[in-house]
């Protein structure tokens, strides 16, 4: 039996068994796709069976993972992009390609990723908009150095800077202009449903998953944040879990602050996003 069918049989997705060869035989994903049945050494599929035995998730097995079509580097220190989360990079690019005042700010608008992990946030979207600056703003400094490769590697590192922060001390001192996207994917899993997750779960940084305060901390804070910021134009975007919109949105109108909910393609709720207009 090939290896890739092995895979297969053990219960891996196409995509990972195919991603897992590529890895094995350094070959482009869409070229194993077309024939996955390369034969690969007997020591080499030992030890990725035990990574598989051990639930390692494929993506740190191969340091990899595709997002909105393109490719980031992920470690054990990262969180895995998770497709869910290109509902968030839609809706901001759905909003800001009708903005005419986004080729015009002065300065250069700003999105500011908080909670950045990886980059893939911050970076796709400057990939897609070549006007905007960007800081990506996390409390892992390993986080961040993978985050400052992936902009290198993507080419856009001269648009972008990243600061080491504790977010729940609100944002870090930086000049924010006049045009502000806040972006947003923070840790929102309770302790309680953390202890109940699954096991591959386990292998990723539980800094990047499990949020105090049943998993509305940052949310708390972000919102208090935001309400309190003087700027003129304000656009904010999370992330949030399937079943946290009305909390959420509660505490943003609190605050005074307007929300929107969207669904991911599971028509599950999956981001709020919200505006402060001042003029
Ligand atoms: C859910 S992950 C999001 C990563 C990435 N934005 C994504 O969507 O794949 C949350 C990130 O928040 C960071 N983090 C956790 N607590 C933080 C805090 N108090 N201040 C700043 N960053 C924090 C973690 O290191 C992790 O990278």
């Amino acid at each position: 039996m090939s290896f890739y069918d092995e895979l297969r049989d053990s219960g891996l997705t196409y995509s990972d068994a195919v991603d897992i060869i590529s890895f094995l035989v350094k070959q482009p994903y869409h070229e194993v796709a077309a024939n996955p049945y390369y034969k690969i050494p007997l020591a080499i599929k030992k030890k990725i069976r035990a990574k598989l035995a051990d639930s390692i998730p494929v993506a740190y097995i191969t340091g990899r993972k595709e997002f909105y079509g393109r490719e980031f580097k992920v470690t054990p220190d990262t969180l895995i992009p998770r497709p869910e989360t290109e509902t968030l990079v839609e809706a901001v690019l759905a909003d800001l390609s009708k903005k005419q005042s986004l080729t015009t700010a002065k300065p250069a608008c700003l999105i500011m990723d908080l909670y950045t992990g990886s980059g893939c946030i911050l970076l796709t979207l400057l990939k897609a908009l070549p006007e905007v600056r960007g800081i990506g703003v996390d409390i892992s400094a390993k986080a961040l150095a993978v985050a400052r490769e992936n902009s290198e590697h993507l080419g856009v590192a001269d648009r972008c800077e990243f600061i080491e922060h504790d977010l729940l001390n609100g944002l870090p001192d930086c000049e924010l202009g006049d045009m502000l996207v806040i972006t947003a994917n923070p840790p929102y899993v309770s302790n309680s449903d953390y202890e109940k997750s699954a096991a591959s779960l386990f292998h990723e940084p539980a800094l990047a998953l499990v949020a105090e305060d049943e998993g509305y901390i940052h949310y708390k804070k972000l919102l208090n944040t935001i309400a309190n910021l003087a700027i003129n134009r304000l656009y904010f975007y999370f992330e949030i879990g399937a079943t946290q919109a009305e909390t959420i949105r509660k505490y943003a109108n609190d605050l005074a602050l307007g929300t929107r909910t969207l669904r991911d393609l599971a028509g599950r709720d999956r981001v709020m996003t919200g505006q402060v207009v001042r003029f």
